[in-house]
């Protein structure tokens, strides 16, 4: 009896000793063997929020900003909004020269919601590039209910065009953004011939006038 107890302590002693022996062993070579910088990037958090992949910025997009482009791009606005001097409030206000004036307060006595009114600022270049992404998200509960623009050439075309149509206000050179400053010229000179195609012009002028 007892050298049988004895034997069975002797293994359960043994197998302690192992285990621990195994679980120090064990817990050097992974620690040996782990990367210095592994497990914290896993998040994916400063991946996505990196400006890297982000592409080019607002003003280097606006410094090569399309004209022409951005007319054809209001096509999607001019069921609700006439851009033309003195146009007439539809569903929504006129927007001659709404690029530098205050948010909601637009032209004859148009009627924005309070979501619109109660924001504040102007609409400088930054403001409706947020508006004309999502109006939604910029302005909760406003009446424009359009689903925005998820393209940021489209927005930066878009307002450069509105831009032109009475607020004339000085567009960004693109000398703050110097590495992006390349593309943004081959960009430039690409789309030349595209601002030059006169009849898409002159539809898109109808339309917007109709
Ligand atoms: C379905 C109709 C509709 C469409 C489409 C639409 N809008 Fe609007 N827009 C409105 C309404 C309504 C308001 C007023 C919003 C409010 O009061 O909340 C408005 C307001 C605005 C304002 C604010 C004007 C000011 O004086 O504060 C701007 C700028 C604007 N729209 C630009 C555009 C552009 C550019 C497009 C095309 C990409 C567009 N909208 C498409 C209905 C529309």
């Amino acid at each position: 009896m007892n050298n049988r107890f004895n034997t069975f302590a002797g293994w359960a002693f043994f197998a302690a000793i192992i285990a621990l022996g195994g679980g120090i062993l064990s817990s050097k070579i992974f620690h040996t063997q782990r990367p210095e910088v592994m497990g914290y990037a896993i998040e994916g958090v400063e991946e996505d929020g990196g400006a890297a992949a982000d592409g080019p910025s607002l003003s280097t997009l606006l410094a090569s900003a399309d004209i022409a482009k951005g007319e054809k791009v209001y096509a999607k606005c001019v069921a609700c909004h006439s851009i033309n001097q003195g146009g007439a409030n539809a569903i929504g206000p006129n927007l001659y020269g709404v690029v530098g004036e205050h948010v909601g307060t637009g032209h004859a006595g148009f009627a924005f919601s309070d979501a619109l009114k109660s924001k504040g600022g102007s609409w400088d270049f930054a403001t409706l590039d947020a508006w004309l992404k999502s109006p939604r998200e910029f302005a909760p509960g406003t009446k424009m209910t359009f689903a925005g623009l998820s393209k940021p050439e489209d927005r930066a075309n878009l307002i450069a065009y509105l831009n032109a149509q009475g607020s004339n206000l000085p567009l960004p050179t693109g000398d703050a953004a110097a590495p992006d400053a390349a593309a943004g010229d081959t960009a430039t000179t690409n789309d030349a011939g595209a601002a030059d195609t006169e009849t898409s012009n002159a539809a898109a002028e109808t339309a917007v006038e109709g």
